[in-house]
């Protein structure tokens, strides 16, 4: 169990090159079970979630190949096993894209689902819905969900909900359906686009990801494909707010700043400066900062997975600030983590009132869950004094090198072994 121990009071300066996208990753590693050939995949972020798919492949039979750290060989050329039933598959919640994968390829899948972190409800019944309107028979129970089809005949889906897993999922299913099928308020966020552009890549028949209509013509099969995955907009938008609560000034390189708008909108709010590059944004925070109100929302809107760390940095600036978490019902756990360091907040609901301190403090916290552990991480920084963060094992799961990202650009993160 690892645990980190963050010195306050760092001015982060510098330069930090982005990893790929975790949650494109996710998706792409178990659509390249689909083809009958060998992928490669550049840019994979070297992550714990990466690494736990990984497993699972080699487990169903088969080969993952490591060219470097972020170059990974994946061939199932010779086919592999249904059944994603182990324990490993429960780990990571991104696994229920094997149910898609597997039911494109074999008509069939049986998949052990959900693990991941924990923020309240997080059911998968759109996807469900998608499968059986593809005319599959699915049945869930004991922890496991089993798919069938005779055939998966293509056709057109209204999402009840924006959802990414599902959108992706459907997609994946439909990719060999017989026919077109169209999924309606699709999710527009930029690993769907990543998916279907790989997707693409390897011969389907993909189009409007990024809008809300995507309209999937099937195709009998697919080959591997090379494929680089897309910058991580969630972990680009945590060094840019780190270099804001930290008064820093910090080059987010190796991003593709249009998947940074609602951020950098939001930061030029609170009167931080940013100054856009075609890779890259630099984030100067050298004027007194004022809060600012956030809701979360689908893309493009602002995502719930920088909630907590925009709550960090609220809690440092001045006034009042509210934050309105409409995608999931419960991300709210790590406040009380956040108050042991200080910040003055209120939860009524889906609601939070961050009452800006000057100064937070010190103090022994938790990691409640991913990125939960990277607002921890920059109120850590900003707080006087020492911090210690336990539950870094959700942390690792989704940044790559943390604490030697953060300490390149000068602050002071050391990780013990208890
Ligand atoms: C993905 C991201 C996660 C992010 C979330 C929202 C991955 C691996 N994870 O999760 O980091 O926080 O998008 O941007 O990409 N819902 C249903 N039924 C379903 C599916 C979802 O009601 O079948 C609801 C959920 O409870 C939630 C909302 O839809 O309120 C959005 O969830 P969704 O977009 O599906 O999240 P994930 O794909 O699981």
């Amino acid at each position: 169990m690892d645990k980190l121990i963050v010195q306050g009071r760092k001015r982060l300066v510098g330069e930090v090159s982005i990893s790929g996208a975790k949650n494109a990753a996710v998706a792409v590693i178990p659509a390249a079970i689909m083809a009958e050939g060998v992928s490669v995949l550049e840019n994979l972020p070297s992550i714990e979630d990466v690494r736990s798919l990984c497993h699972t492949i080699e487990k169903l039979g088969g080969k993952c190949t490591y060219q470097d750290q972020h170059t990974l060989q994946i061939d199932c050329g010779d086919g592999i096993d249904y059944r994603a039933t182990f324990e490993e598959v429960q780990k990571i919640r991104a696994s229920y894209y094997f149910l898609g994968a597997l039911l494109a390829r074999y008509k069939k899948a049986e998949v052990a689902l959900p693990g991941g972190c924990n923020f309240g409800v997080r059911p998968i019944d759109l996807h469900l819905k998608g499968f059986r309107a593809l005319g599959a028979t699915v049945e869930e129970g004991n922890g496991m969900v089993k798919a069938y089809a005779d055939r998966l005949v293509g056709t057109s889906i209204y999402m009840d909900q924006v959802s990414v897993g599902a959108t992706i999922n459907i997609m994946l299913a439909a990719t060999m359906a017989e026919g077109v099928t169209t999924i309606e308020n699709a999710a527009k966020e930029p690993h769907v686009v990543d998916t279907a552009n790989y997707l693409n890549m390897m011969g389907a028949n993909i189009k409007g990801a990024g809008t809300d209509v995507i309209r999937i013509r099937g195709v009998e099969k697919l080959r591997g494909a090379q494929y680089t995955i897309i910058p991580d907009q969630i972990e680009a938008g945590t060094y840019m707010i780190a270099a804001a609560i930290t008064g820093g000034d910090v080059l987010v390189k190796n991003i593709i700043p249009k998947h940074m708008d609602s951020l950098t909108a939001k930061l030029d709010e609170m009167n931080v400066t940013i100054e856009e590059h075609d890779d890259s944004i630099r984030v100067t925070a050298n004027r007194p900062l004022h809060g600012a109100n956030v809701k979360t929302m689908s893309y493009p809107g602002f995502p719930t997975d920088l909630q907590p760390q925009i709550a960090a940095l609220l809690s440092v600036c001045s006034g009042s600030s509210v934050i309105t978490e409409n995608v999931w019902e419960n991300r709210y756990q790590y406040i009380d983590e956040l108050r042991k360091l200080g910040a003055q907040v209120e939860i009524d609901g889906r609601i939070a009132r961050i009452q800006g301190v000057e100064h937070l403090h010190g103090a022994q916290v938790s990691a409640t869950d991913l990125r939960a552990g990277a607002a921890m991480i920059l109120a850590a920084l900003a707080a006087e004094g020492e911090s210690e963060i336990d539950g870094v094992k959700y942390i690792d799961r989704g940044y790559e090198n943390v604490e030697h990202k953060f300490n390149a650009l000068g602050a002071k993160i050391t990780r013990i072994q208890v």
